[in-house]
């Protein structure tokens, strides 16, 4: 079979990503723009900002990724595209760049699931990784327990009821004065923080087994501070940080094990922001050499928002024949397998 190239964008939240991906698993470059340090200033990502930031951004970040893979938008077989879920804003910039190439160049446009994007990046760097096997997805706007059953074939089996998991990250290191964004600021404090301090509210929810929900560990946070502080007693920010993250990541872990349990999975793979955080990984890591599954989880920068994994995922919609036409739009609350 001939090689696949893929241009693929991403743009749906606070990056602006452009990437070059042959065959789905060889990425030739994957420039990420990251406006983080903008959207700190706020203590979180403003939508306007974010649009105006990938507007501004796009069509740099393209180039630069067409320079770094050597190649032209010519040589592309493909142009993918996150046109959901995310920001409708951040997204229409990186949908509606994507389809001016498509329509200029006459080619073939593929609009793909950020979910699905997420992952798509454990394909990247573990080669031999193929369906079927489970799959945590914990992001800023998602936590998602699958099975993928086949490429681009997912079934959920559980998700969060209230906040995401990298939401409840955020929300507490806002609580706690660390800011944004809260995901590594807390896994650093925690290092240094005593777990045994907040005692945590641990009940299933749900109507799956496998649901989540974090906003009680978020509010459990709240009310510890808000009690200190009326007692005038102090509160240690690395204390609070390592006894929230020890119960988040008990939770995904318990999820997690049960899943596996159940169907028997050899394979168990970590995606989104969220699975950059070490404790997590050494957690889910444990429990797979516990139950004899392999454990796959993409590098960090892998692990939050980029363009690389749209095109690993963009190719697969690409073998299976899936294309978009120019009526592709942002759907900012798109669910996966829709
Ligand atoms: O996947 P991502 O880049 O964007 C979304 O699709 O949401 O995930 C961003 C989320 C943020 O909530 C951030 O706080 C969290 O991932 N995150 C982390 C870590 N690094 C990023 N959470 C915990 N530990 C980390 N090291
Ligand atoms: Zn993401």
């Amino acid at each position: 079979m001939s090689d696949i190239t893929i241009l693929a964008i991403e743009s749906s939240c606070d990056e602006t990503a452009a990437a070059v991906v042959k065959n789905g698993r060889e990425v030739k470059s994957n420039i990420i723009s990251t406006q983080i340090p903008i959207h700190t200033l706020y203590g979180g990502v403003v939508p306007e900002i974010a649009s105006r930031k990938h507007i501004e951004r796009i069509n740099q970040v393209i180039r630069e990724a067409l320079k770094e893979a050597g190649a032209t938008l010519r040589d592309m077989d493909a142009i993918a595209v996150t046109y959901g879920p995310g920001l409708v804003g951040a997204l229409l910039v990186g949908v509606a760049e994507a389809k001016a190439i498509a329509y200029a160049l006459h080619k073939p446009l593929i609009g793909v699931h950020h979910i699905e994007g997420h992952i798509s990046a454990n394909y990247i760097e573990d080669k031999d990784l193929k369906p079927p096997f489970l799959c945590l997805v914990v992001s800023g706007g998602h936590t998602h327990l699958v099975r993928v059953t086949d490429y681009g074939k997912y079934e959920i089996l559980g998700r969060t009821v209230d906040d995401a998991a990298g939401e409840a990250f955020d929300k507490v290191a806002r609580a706690i004065g660390l800011g944004y964004p809260g995901g590594p600021k807390i896994e650093e404090a925690a290092k240094r923080g005593d777990a045994s301090t907040v005692v945590f509210p641990r009940a299933k929810v749900g109507d799956s087994a496998y649901d989540f929900s974090f906003s009680g560990i978020k509010s459990a946070v709240l009310n510890y501070i808000n009690a200190r502080q009326m007692k005038g007693g102090q509160i240690v920010p690395e204390n609070i940080a390592a006894s929230f993250q020890e119960a988040v990541v008990g939770v995904l872990c318990d999820h997690a094990a049960a899943a596996m349990d159940e169907f028997g999975a050899d394979k168990f793979a970590l995606a989104g922001g969220v699975a950059a955080n070490g404790a997590l990984r050494a957690g889910i890591e444990q429990i797979c050499r516990e139950k004899g599954a392999k454990f796959y989880c993409p590098s960090k920068l892998l692990c939050t928002d980029n363009a690389a994994m749209i095109g690993a995922a963009g190719y697969y919609s690409y073998l299976a024949g899936r294309r978009d036409d120019w009526s592709l739009n942002a759907v900012p609350g798109l669910k996966l397998g829709a």
